[in-house]
């Protein structure tokens, strides 16, 4: 038995029986849709860290550049002996992070939370081997489903980074912000990454790139459905498009289809069909303005302790504490 495992809270039952029940309700709705957590199977992760390095994807390298430069300035501030990252995926940032909190001399365990466990097998894997002395236990589950679940000794830094707070609708975003703070004590720490409204070309290239990976990630959640409900979407007849919505202010992935077409989806007892052109929102992508999540943050009983951003303006990232009593 070593220290450093995984912590698996869904058998692939419940996995496949999500996905269903997810499936029925996005596509059999008038507006097609489909959650964007289910673009993360291994194939979707890696195709995700592809984007990451996309010349037209600043969003990493711009967290990147804040989360260099604020590091050690997180680490004095939060003192946090566990760090909890949500939605970690490869973990490659986290190390700025664990790195300074290992430097401040506080940190004593990582705690990574993700939906994809082939991800979360190669990040604790390679962070254990690359941090000896910390105690690492990831956590195969949903950030929406699983926090009550979160180890380690306080005060708790939890991480959230990457903009994926922007996956949620503005209700769903308060909702899973009281969630965090629920299980947090006063006192305890959430660092939130938040991509910035700007111009409609940059927004909508990012989501859009030239060498099509983002496409080819977009296309993932069919093939996912492919896979696991035994369904028969022609992948490759979807048009992968990114369309900022200036009123809403997110980025919407949708899936457009290129002809008439039916798609048997067995495993969820569903045939769909499709008119040419009709779409499927399978993400938002959620934008936020100069200190906007700041009173998103207030209101779920959170007090923003700093606000950073690159130099560009392009990325925020904020810290906050648990103000509750
Ligand atoms: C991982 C959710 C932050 O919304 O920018 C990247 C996912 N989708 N390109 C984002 C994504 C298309 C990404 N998040």
């Amino acid at each position: 038995m070593t220290e450093n495992d995984l912590d698996v809270h869904r058998s692939t039952e419940d996995v496949t029986e999500a996905l269903r029940a997810d499936v029925k309700a996005g596509l059999t709705a008038t507006r097609k849709w489909l959650p964007p957590k289910w673009f993360y199977d291994a194939r979707g992760s890696e195709l995700f860290e592809a984007i990451t390095a996309l010349p037209e994807y600043y969003p990493t390298r711009a967290e990147r550049e804040i989360l260099n430069r604020e590091a050690g300035e997180i680490a004095r501030i939060t003192g946090a002996h566990t760090l909890v990252e949500l939605g970690s995926g490869s973990s490659e940032k986290t190390r700025l992070l664990l790195d300074a909190l290992t430097d401040h001399g506080t940190l004593g365990s990582f705690v990574p939370l993700d939906v994809s466990e082939s991800a979360l097998a190669d990040a604790t894997e390679s962070i254990a081997a690359a941090y000896p002395k910390l105690i690492v236990k990831g956590v195969v589950g949903d950030f929406t489903e699983h926090l009550d679940l979160l180890p380690g000794e306080q005060p708790r830094l939890v991480a959230f980074l990457g903009g994926t707070i922007g996956n949620f609708l503005p209700a769903e975003r308060a909702k899973f912000l009281s969630s965090v703070r629920d299980v947090l004590e006063p006192g305890e720490w959430l660092l939130i990454g938040t991509d910035l409204v700007k111009d409609r070309e940059t927004l909508e290239r990012a989501y859009h790139d030239a060498a099509g990976v983002t496409a080819d990630f977009n296309r993932n959640v069919l093939r996912v459905i492919n896979a696991r409900l035994g369904a028969d979407f022609a992948v490759d007849e979807f048009r992968h498009e990114s369309y900022w919505d200036a009123e809403s202010e997110w980025i919407e992935m949708r899936l457009r289809a290129t002809r008439d077409m039916r798609v048997r989806i067995p495993a969820a007892e569903l045939e769909v069909t499709f008119a040419e052109g009709e779409y499927i929102r399978t993400e938002i992508s959620a934008k936020f303005r100069s200190g906007g999540i700041g009173s998103e943050l207030a209101a779920a009983g959170f007090a923003t302790e700093r606000w950073w951003t690159d130099a560009e303006n392009r990325y925020g990232v904020t810290l906050a504490r648990s103000a509750r009593e």
